[in-house]
């Protein structure tokens, strides 16, 4: 793949704004391309800032000599000799002092006492606020970093470096970042926008097969919600799609960040409701998720099921027809995404619609869906009765 074959997303919020480049096979040369991103944003401010951003492909542009760039490389132990290797050498290849942090893999590493341990590890290596936070890793590990950027001092810039499709098409995007509380999950966070996320597709063929197709499910939301004409890109390019074939890959991975990217820039801090339209398929995937265990459905999985569930709610609305669900079922299907729950997973309708209510997302204990009016478009809705999530859930 030749450099002009990089497609780069921008993400618009002002003095916050970030490019997102996605390549191919680059890891092993990022270290010019974060050195950039570090000195126009935060490391040599004061030399840089009245320079015009050089033109052209992100990775011919050139960064000024500077005094050396620290950085503190988060990863977890999956990756720790992969493609963390990779971005770590090619780190000290380009002069960095780079120490590396390796988590635990698992979603228990978003948890404060990790935090703890990397801000034990930031106040031996004498980090200030010019050292780089860069997270190479899937979700778990761009929150978790994200928020150690985000609070030690008050903030350190942040570099996101997405190896899991749902990663790369949803978590490095937008500046969530946050832990987890022992009875909520990512209850304790901040928004933080990193100053650049790298993503190379080609990280992306190590994924576990089910990791894939978890990641799948956001991207098919994406075009359940936002975008006709992707959902039926989907749709027709099954098979390049499950074998992961480059070209399908950059462009259902760019065109979900470019429609993330469209939400967050007109709602950053989930103060409007619009970003809510992102939620589509989670109030009743976050209830299959916790209920289940966390780990028996992948989140992405649990998502396929609830934008099922939510699209039949829709039906009994009389919002869409039959066949909107049927599309969407269909399509997942076709990815091999579960499309309710298994056989042996029996939840009382009770407990689904409590843990639907504790929902961060809910308001004043009022159950809210996102339901699609047609394939690219939702609404949000606060006022559905109970009664009719019981009977659909029991149906
Ligand atoms: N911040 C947000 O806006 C946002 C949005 C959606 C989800 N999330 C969070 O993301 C987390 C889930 O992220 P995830 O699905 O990426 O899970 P994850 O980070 O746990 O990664 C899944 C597994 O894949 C492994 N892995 C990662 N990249 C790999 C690669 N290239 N090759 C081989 N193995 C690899 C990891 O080590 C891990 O075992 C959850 O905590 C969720 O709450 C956050
Ligand atoms: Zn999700």
């Amino acid at each position: 793949m030749s450099a002009t074959d990089e497609i780069l997303v921008h993400v618009n919020l002002g003095p916050r704004s970030y490019e997102i480049p996605i390549v191919s096979n680059k890891l092993s040369d990022c270290g010019r391309l974060l050195r950039r991103w570090w000195i126009e944003r935060d490391g040599m401010s004061s030399m840089t800032c009245k320079q015009a951003p050089p033109q052209g492909s992100v990775w011919i542009k050139e960064a000024k000599p500077t005094p050396q760039p620290v950085a503190l490389l988060v990863t977890d132990s999956n990756l720790e000799n992969l493609h963390a290797a990779s971005v770590r050498q090619s780190l000290i290849a380009d002069g960095w002092r780079c120490e590396t942090e390796v988590l635990p893999a698992g979603e228990k590493s978003k948890s404060l006492e990790i935090v703890t341990k990397v801000y034990d590890r930031l106040i031996n290596m004498q980090a200030d606020r010019r050292t780089v936070i860069v997270a190479v890793g899937g979700g778990v590990v761009g929150d978790a970093a994200g928020f150690i950027a985000a609070t030690y001092t008050r903030g350190l810039p942040f570099v996101q470096i997405p190896t899991t499709l749902l990663s790369a098409v949803d978590s490095s995007v937008g500046g969530k970042t946050g832990v987890n509380h022992p009875l909520a999950k990512n209850m304790i966070g901040a928004f933080y926008q990193p100053i650049g996320v790298l993503i190379d597709t080609a990280a992306l063929q190590t994924l576990p097969d089910r990791e894939y197709r978890a990641g799948l499910a956001e991207v098919v939301k994406y075009g359940v919600i936002l975008d006709a004409e992707f959902f039926r890109y989907l749709e027709h390019n099954i098979a390049a799609i499950n074998a992961r074939q480059p070209e399908a890959v950059r462009h259902i991975v760019a065109k979900s960040c470019r429609l993330k990217a469209d939400v967050v820039e007109r709602d950053e801090y989930e103060a409007t409701g619009l970003r809510a339209v992102l939620n589509y398929g989670h109030t009743f995937g976050h209830a299959f998720e916790a209920l289940c265990g966390y780990g028996q459905l992948l989140h992405g999985e649990a998502v396929a099921i609830g934008m099922v569930y939510a699209s039949r709610l829709a039906e009994r609305r009389g919002l869409i027809d039959g066949s909107i669900t049927d599309r969407q079922i269909s399509l997942l299907e076709a990815l091999h995404l579960p499309i309710a729950l298994p056989a042996e997973v029996k939840l009382s309708t009770d407990a689904v619609v409590e843990r639907m209510r504790l929902d961060k997302k809910t308001v004043a204990g009022s159950l809210r869906f996102v339901l699609p009016t047609r394939i690219g478009e939702v609404k949000t809705f606060g006022d559905i009765p109970e009664s009719e999530v019981r009977a659909l859930l029991e149906s």
